[in-house]
């Protein structure tokens, strides 16, 4: 017969000496593993004299508790003195992954740098803004049916919203620099829209605009091929048509062909193969008026570029939303 005191003592010496995980492992192994004293004595308890087999039994099952219970203990306090045995204070850090650009600043960034070579300068505009500069001065006053489609985020300052698109911008500059001047300026613009592929509450726009002595519609429609050429190459088609928006007069739309499907029809070109991604025109004599320019001898062009639709044909991404969703698997694509 063993004894079992002796063998308490030596298994919990023993596992005070037990410092690491594999030590721990080989103790467990050693003094509870299946071919450890106590396993093969509680197995063999059929071999036991009857007369003593249930307290030999009682004994070594309390033993076993005692020794679970101190291996647990020993491996809790384990972690602490572990990391203290292990560490190595000359090893390099962990690298912190690092971080990249959104896909839309990137966009962003790339029709900035075109607009740049085509000599626009990059101005600033505000995100809350007054009814005056977002709709009046645009040449939409109260009433007008084209501010239907720009369904408003109102504050609760009489006059006071979040811009609905980047043209405010316009009056802005040209009130702050005169003519002639050259300007792009991008930001984020908000509509109390229905999201789908191509829409969201919140989207990001570039107004673009050009006043000078002799500015014509040949000079918009070369600005935005040349913006669409220095981004896409020849990898797409442009195509123009007319439009309407009050604060210009001729307008037109610009559709770049969908580089999502390739023209066979998907979500983010509404199965049309197209996208309308530049809208633009002549800006309106009032307009150029309220901006402080003198339309007998002066013109302009302006356009409202946009830029996560842009984003979306460059990197071929089918729904804008994406670009919102702050999705790591998403946006660690790029
Ligand atoms: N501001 C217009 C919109 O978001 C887009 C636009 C159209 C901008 C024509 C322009 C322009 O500068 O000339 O609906």
């Amino acid at each position: 017969m063993i004894d079992l005191g002796q063998l308490e003592r030596e298994a919990l010496t023993a596992l005070q000496g037990a410092r690491t995980r594999p030590e721990l492992h080989r103790w467990r192994a050693e003094y509870l593993g299946g071919r450890s004293p106590l396993a093969v004595l509680l197995s063999g308890l059929g071999a036991v004299p009857l007369g003593v087999r249930p307290e030999v039994g009682r004994q070594a099952n309390s033993l076993k508790a005692r020794l679970a219970a101190a291996f647990d203990e020993q491996t809790r306090a384990l972690p602490a003195q572990v990391i203290e045995a292990a560490l190595d204070y000359s090893l390099p850090g962990r690298p912190a992954g690092g971080g990249r650009l959104h896909p839309t600043t990137a966009t962003r960034r790339r029709m900035q740098a075109a607009f740049a070579q085509m000599g626009f300068q990059v101005f600033q505009g505000r995100d809350v803004e007054t009814d005056g500069y977002n709709f009046s001065l645009l040449n939409m006053p109260p009433y007008h049916p084209a501010r239907d489609c720009h369904d408003t985020f109102y504050t609760e300052r009489l006059g006071v919203l979040l811009r609905t698109h980047t043209s405010p911008a316009q009056l802005r500059v040209m009130r702050q620099t005169g003519a002639p001047v050259r300007a792009v300026v991008p930001g984020a613009c908000y509509r109390v829209d229905q999201p789908d592929a191509s829409h969201n509450w919140m989207f990001y726009q570039m107004e673009g605009f050009a006043v000078g002595a002799n500015i014509r519609m040949s000079d918009l429609l070369g600005a935005i091929k040349g913006l669409v050429c220095l981004l896409f190459g020849s990898e797409v088609h442009v195509r123009f048509r007319s439009s309407y928006f009050p604060f210009t007069e001729p307008s037109i739309e610009t559709d770049v062909s969908c580089t999502v499907c390739g023209g066979e029809g998907c979500r983010l070109c509404k199965d049309s193969g197209w996208v309308e991604v530049i809208p633009g025109g002549m800006i309106h004599p009032t307009v150029l008026r309220n901006g402080g320019v003198e339309p007998a001898s002066h013109s302009g062009f302006a356009f409202g570029a946009g830029i996560d639709r842009i984003a979306a044909l460059w990197y071929r991404i089918p729904d804008i939303r994406l670009l919102y969703e702050d999705d790591l698997r998403f946006l660690q694509q790029f």
